[in-house]
């Protein structure tokens, strides 16, 4: 499938370099291709956002919450395109980092404002990006919910997160992004706050 990552942080460069290795055609969209932070990329798979959109049948974006309008306006019509909103909405309050909304809106839903006429799905935002580059070490499959509303194109997302090795589950519609997204803050809060460190992911066990 050909795929545009949007931003070459920790989770682009994570999926993006695992679905190269499924075979998929990656681009990572990044404003400065040429910039020596990406000299571990192939440089044919670097170009601007726009550019890696514009070739893409599905959309990643991995940009920090604040930067992710921006982004997506920078990007030309998606119309018709898979986007994969792997984002949480996070800033720092009175209590330290946390969700700067929720409840009766999501990320995922904003998203799907800003991307109008494109199918938007939030996968990928309840884990570290350490494990979405290798899960080998794992003797339970890690859970990967996916919430969005487009039924035809929903099985496509699911199978790129069985490609990157996760259990894939629907979540149900896009509002369901509001409850994967604080499910993110809690995996955050282990990680963070409470000692667990980047190591373990959350994974469904079943009776029988
Ligand atoms: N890190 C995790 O473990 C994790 C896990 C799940 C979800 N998430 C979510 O995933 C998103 C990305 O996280 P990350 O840790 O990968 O962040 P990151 O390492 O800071 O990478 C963000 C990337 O976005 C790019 N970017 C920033 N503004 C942009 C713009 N206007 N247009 C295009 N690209 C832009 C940055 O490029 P420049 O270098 O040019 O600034 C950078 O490559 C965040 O929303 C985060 O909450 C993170």
């Amino acid at each position: 499938m050909r795929i545009a990552v949007i931003g070459a942080g920790n989770v682009g460069r994570a999926l993006g370099t695992g679905w190269l290795k499924r075979g998929h055609e990656v681009w990572f969209g990044v404003r400065h291709p040429a910039d020596a932070k990406y000299r571990d990329l192939p440089a044919e798979r670097l170009a601007t956002p726009a550019e890696a959109a514009a070739k893409a049948e599905a959309i990643v974006l991995a940009t920090p919450w604040p930067a992710t309008e921006a982004a997506l306006r920078g990007l030309n019509d998606l119309s018709g395109r898979i986007v994969i909103d792997c984002t949480n909405p996070l800033g720092r309050g009175p209590e330290g980092l946390g969700l700067v909304l929720g409840h009766t809106t999501s990320g995922g839903e904003l998203v799907a404002q800003w991307a109008r006429g494109a199918s938007v799905f939030k996968a990928f935002n309840t884990t570290g990006a350490d494990n979405m580059a290798d899960l080998s070490r794992y003797r339970v499959t890690p859970v990967m919910f996916v919430a969005g509303d487009d039924a035809a194109k929903k099985p496509v997302v699911m199978d790129l997160v069985r490609d990157i090795g996760f259990e894939a589950i629907d979540a149900g519609p896009l509002r369901i992004a509001r409850l994967l997204e604080p499910f993110a803050m809690l995996w955050i809060d282990q990680a963070l706050n409470r000692g667990a460190g980047r190591d373990f992911a959350f994974a469904v066990v079943r009776k029988g």
